[in-house]
């Protein structure tokens, strides 16, 4: 949630503010209620904020333009403390001399009580964010230390909560100095440039050297220099690290929207993320396990621990996981795991699943596995972000940056990284599907062909989409790895075009949901192929019946050649063929082109949905 970035650079011209507004766009998927930029140059901090998505500030800037400067922070923000307003937009100022500017991502936890002080002591707040009171503390610290660095350090040791903060100083006019407490940044090494950002998004058109920033870590940029210490003064290292994508694979690529290229980008993202997995033999190799063997083969539990569609690929593994292994995996929304006293010990593995490796719930779900002794897991697309470098091990999903908040490709990634993590299990563990993993490595192999295939036929998809633009509610149905896929294709209607949508498993239509259905009553089934073992196929069908015989228009996901389907289906959608555990990276294709086809029709923002951001890091 909110992105910043910040930039020192050579030249006194339009440098600085072109590289943060440029950072900013790329970065304006984390948080877009408001958005705003601090500037140094002689005539000290120039500032300009406006509530409302990047294109105000960019407007804003256009009709009364700040003075050239090298030195710029910038923010797009997810409102927490304080609406969505231009006072409440970041930069913000401290003390009475406007000389120091502060941007911040995150919650500032014990604000109030600080806030208190300062009130006491006469200062003067002009938002109702919590990030004024950090800039007030820094511009009264600098007072007394005349040091930007010198005063963020006295300043960090008294804040709580979550927090990445940047500050300049119209004294300092070649600095940025920023720190960081369970929110992200990285630094971008250029040359005689640097650049700070909330992802290396913000500066990958200039660099793809970055380093990582651990927890609690200070830094200083300067044209010329990074300098890292701890929050007490102590030198301190970050981690750094080559991006492997470029420029391009944060951009629309001729699409109209970041979902659609990502839709798009699925057949990539599952290929990338088998890549490198198999060793000659056909056996498989997981480099980045630095778990031991032995450690794994005692594993008795597996806990997956994740949120929102992170958790519904958790649900995919969940029967993947526990076909191929036997071992008892329970999946768990991360915000509740902590708070249900979970049974963890030292033979659990609690795998975490997070695209972009920061959500706060996640993050601190898997602190209390670790604290409770479990060996901790991450599968993550976000190389270098906080939660794999909490993990003692980790599977990145390679299926590049995700912009779009609603998230697509992430999800196809992250149930092939769980295949191939319950393949290698069963692998390593022995048992009666060791020998298999290599058969559905093969089978997985051919998925990146099939879900290609698959976006190629989805013009009939897209027309759906445009009748029912007014449609007020849908459901979905699906079992066993369909339910999950229900609960997915909910999900991002939801998300995408504000409207009332549920996921249910088929198998409990008859317990309450099919109440609901009435004449007209859309219903998206997913039916399993006709070889998934216990006649699922056959009850799935029956279940389309049931609800046809009671008015409902059902729209039917059904693998080619399912005539079975046909005399029931309203409108039938095909997918390729597919072993029946992997059925899902076909699934859902159609529910994510549905549901970005209905938003389009409802004329709403597919990139960037009402109320949402791309990462929550906050609780
Ligand atoms: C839905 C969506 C969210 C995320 C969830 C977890 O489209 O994007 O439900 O899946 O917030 O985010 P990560 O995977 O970054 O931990």
């Amino acid at each position: 949630m909110c992105g910043i970035v910040g930039y020192v650079g050579p030249r006194s011209d339009d440098t600085a503010l072109n590289v943060v507004m440029e950072g900013l766009t790329r970065l304006e998927y984390r948080g877009y209620d408001s958005a705003g930029v601090a500037l140094v140059n002689g005539n000290g901090v120039e500032w300009e904020k406006r509530a409302g998505k990047l294109a105000n500030l960019r407007n804003a800037l256009d009709e009364a333009p700040l003075h050239a400067s090298a030195t710029a922070i910038g923010h797009t923000r997810w409102a927490t403390h304080g609406g969505p307003t231009d006072l409440n937009a970041h930069p913000h100022l401290g003390g009475t001399t406007d000389k120091l500017a502060v941007v911040h991502n995150g919650i500032i936890e014990n604000f109030h009580s600080l806030k208190a002080e300062l009130l006491e002591a006469g200062v003067q707040f002009r938002s109702e964010t919590d990030t004024e009171v950090a800039a007030q503390m820094l511009a009264r610290a600098y007072d007394v230390t005349g040091d930007l660095y010198a005063a963020m350090t006295s300043v960090v040791n008294r804040l709580e909560g979550a927090f990445t903060l940047l500050a300049v100083h119209a004294d300092a006019p070649d600095r940025v100095v920023a720190a960081r407490r369970n929110s992200p940044l990285v630094v971008g090494l250029g040359e005689g440039e640097n650049f700070l950002g909330s992802d290396v998004a913000a500066f990958i058109g200039y660099t793809r050297n970055a380093v990582e920033l651990g927890q609690d870590q200070i830094v200083v940029i300067t044209p010329d220099s990074v300098e890292i210490t701890d929050f007490d003064g102590n030198p301190a290292q970050g981690k750094a690290y080559e991006v492997t994508w470029d420029a391009a694979a944060a951009e629309k690529g001729g699409y109209d929207t970041f979902m659609e290229k990502e839709i798009h980008d699925q057949p990539h993202a599952v290929g990338d993320t088998l890549l490198g997995r198999t060793a000659p033999d056909g056996s498989l190799l997981l480099d980045e396990m630095s778990i031991s063997e032995d450690v794994l083969r005692q594993i008795d539990r597996i806990t997956i621990i994740a949120c929102g569609t992170s958790a519904y690929a958790g649900m995919v593994a969940k029967y993947a996981i526990e076909h191929w292994t036997r071992i008892p995996v329970e999946v768990a929304l991360a915000h509740e795991f902590r708070y249900c006293d979970p049974i963890v010990n030292d033979r659990t593995l609690i795998v975490s699943i997070s695209q972009s490796g920061e959500t706060m719930d996640t993050l601190m779900a898997v602190r209390h596995a670790r604290a409770l002794g479990a060996r901790t897991l991450s599968i993550c697309n976000t190389h270098g972000s906080t939660i794999p470098r909490e993990s003692d091990a980790v599977l990145y999903t390679h299926a590049g940056p995700e912009i779009a908040v609603a998230s697509t490709k992430a999800f196809l990634a992250q149930i092939t990284a769980c295949y191939i993590l319950g393949l290698y299990l069963a692998q390593l563990r022995g048992g009666s599907f060791a020998e298999d993993a290599r058969t559905v490595m093969g089978q997985l192999a051919e998925m990146p062909e099939k879900i290609a295939t698959l976006l190629g036929t989805m013009d009939r998809v897209k027309e759906i989409a445009g009748f029912m633009a007014d449609t007020r509610s849908v459901l979905f149905l699906g079992r066993n790895v369909g339910y999950p896929v229900a609960m997915e294709g909910a999900l991002k209607l939801k998300e995408l075009a504000y409207i009332h949508a549920e996921g249910f498993a088929a198998g409990e239509l008859k317990h309450g949901p099919i109440a609901l259905i009435e004449p007209g009553q859309p219903v998206f089934i997913i039916v399993p192929g006709p070889d998934t073992p216990h006649d699922l196929h056959k009850k799935v069908v029956s279940n389309i019946q049931e609800i046809r015989a009671r008015g409902a228009r059902t729209i039917v996901i059904a693998e080619e050649g399912d005539t079975d389907v046909i005399p029931f289906a309203d409108e039938v959608i095909w997918v390729p063929q597919a072993p029946p555990l992997l059925e899902p990276l076909l699934t859902v294709v159609p529910l994510q082109v549905f549901a970005l086809y209905l938003s389009t029709a409802k004329g709403l923002d597919v990139d960037q949905p009402r109320n949402l951001a791309k990462s929550v890091t906050v609780e």
